[in-house]
């Protein structure tokens, strides 16, 4: 394509136009291509970012950022596909317990997940503390453990919304990661790609979420489900609570183990209620909402799907995990009700002992983290565990500790508390 130049596509969208659908395919490709610079294509974000995009828009930016790529296709399979998405949240290991749950129940899942950056954690970083796992799987071995277990959580290839990759890597170290319309063509692109025929996206909400309020969520739910129907893929989104971090860890290896005990039938009563609330959402896209994914925890098929799942990526689900070297115990300072537990200061404490990491080239370590001892609505007791922060280096504990400080209320005994709903609505 010709005609276009990129100080042409900056300035239309500085000035406040509406770019044309050449215009969008152009600048995409040839940002893809390396024609137009790392500079010019910041300056479009940040256009972007102030000025905003019409649907029409972000509907062609996504389609165009999808054509820089393959297109994956798994209709061929045996039986129907759905995928999930968090927008990202402190502990939110949901994917780890529901890929081989809704696997269970009959729908493959194909999930290509990230790395994590900056205070919420990646899934592969979770995976990869478990010993020999694999990230990193062909195209025909995606599919041939698709038709086998029926689950695949594996790293997404070069070739899926190379555009994205480029574009989200800039966005990071320019001030733009928060554009409604750059956030939900980045994540739906990368979804229509990958081929799945069903999607169920996770919207978080609140301090430890991009989103910090609820409009915000709604309005970057909303786009995406348009992005996805428009498409043909069957699409649905729950905005969910991350003002309080999920479950009772935030890590990597501790994550797993959680996500292990839910398999087994146990775990925290809010990460059940969320992979439940979830898988019914993706098996019901799938067209398959007469099997109940409770019936599979409690039956063990499950934690079943889960060993096959990670035994295909040649980890073993049985070896013990990395336990950090080093522990440091935070205890309550005084009696009563925990009324409040922030998800930023948890997240920001885990980040700070290891758990993730501050550049994408940066390793984690396997056993950092955070584990809390209560949830908002808890007694707790003076002088008993309240934290317990996990780094295999004693340094980091004093920034984890300042991260904590303000990021929990503890009211008298008997201080009346009502929890948030998790699940505050439902888009689709
Ligand atoms: N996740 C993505 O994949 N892209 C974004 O832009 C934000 C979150």
């Amino acid at each position: 394509m010709s005609g276009h130049d990129a100080i042409e596509v900056i300035s239309a969208k500085r000035d406040r136009h509406e770019l044309s659908d050449s215009q969008i395919d152009w600048v995409i490709d040839a940002y893809t291509k390396g024609v137009v610079a790392d500079e010019q294509m910041s300056a479009l974000a940040m256009a972007i970012l102030l000025n905003g995009m019409t649907r029409r828009e972000i509907a062609r930016w996504t389609d165009a950022m999808i054509a820089s790529g393959e297109r994956m296709d798994f209709s061929t399979l045996s039986r129907p596909t759905a995928d999930k998405h968090s927008t990202g949240g402190v502990g939110d290991k949901i994917t780890l317990p529901l890929a081989p749950l809704v696997a269970a129940c009959g729908v493959a899942v194909p999930q290509l997940s990230g790395r994590g950056l900056g205070h919420t954690g990646g899934t592969l970083d979770k995976l990869e503390s478990i010993p020999g796992w694999r990230a990193a799987l062909s195209n025909q071995e995606m599919f041939a453990q698709l038709e086998s277990v029926g689950a695949v959580i594996c790293a997404a290839g070069a070739e899926l919304a190379p555009a994205d990759k480029k574009l989200y890597a800039l966005r990071d170290v320019t001030g733009t990661v928060e554009a409604i319309p750059l956030i939900a063509s980045s994540i739906m692109s990368k979804k229509i790609a990958e081929g799945t025929g069903a999607l169920v996206l996770d919207v978080k909400v609140g301090t430890g979420a991009f989103m910090k309020d609820v409009d915000q969520a709604r309005e970057l739910a909303e786009t995406m489900v348009a992005l996805g129907t428009g498409a043909g893929v069957h699409t649905v989104a729950l905005l969910t609570d991350m003002s309080t971090p999920l479950g009772l860890t935030a890590g990597n290896a501790i994550e797993v183990a959680e996500s292990v005990e839910v398999l087994a039938g146990g775990g925290p009563a809010d990460v059940v209620e969320l992979t439940l609330a979830l898988a019914r959402e993706m098996l019901a896209g799938a067209g398959r909402d007469d099997v109940d994914p409770a019936d599979k925890l409690a039956d063990g098929s499950a934690m079943d799907a889960w060993k096959q799942m990670i035994r295909a990526q040649d980890g073993d689900p049985d070896a013990a995990l990395p336990v950090a070297r080093e522990s440091h115990v935070v205890t309550a300072p005084s009696s009563g009700v925990l009324t409040r537990l922030d998800a930023m200061a948890v997240g920001l404490a885990a980040w700070r002992l290891g758990a993730g990491r501050a550049r994408k080239e940066d390793p984690v370590q396997a056993g950092a983290g955070v584990v809390w001892h209560a949830r908002p609505g808890d007694d707790v007791t003076q002088g008993e565990p309240l934290f317990t922060l996990l780094s295999d280096d004693e340094h980091r504990f004093a920034r984890a500790l300042e991260s904590l400080e303000g990021g929990f209320d503890i009211e008298p005994a008997g201080t009346s508390f009502e929890a948030t709903p998790l699940v505050i609505d439902r888009i689709g």
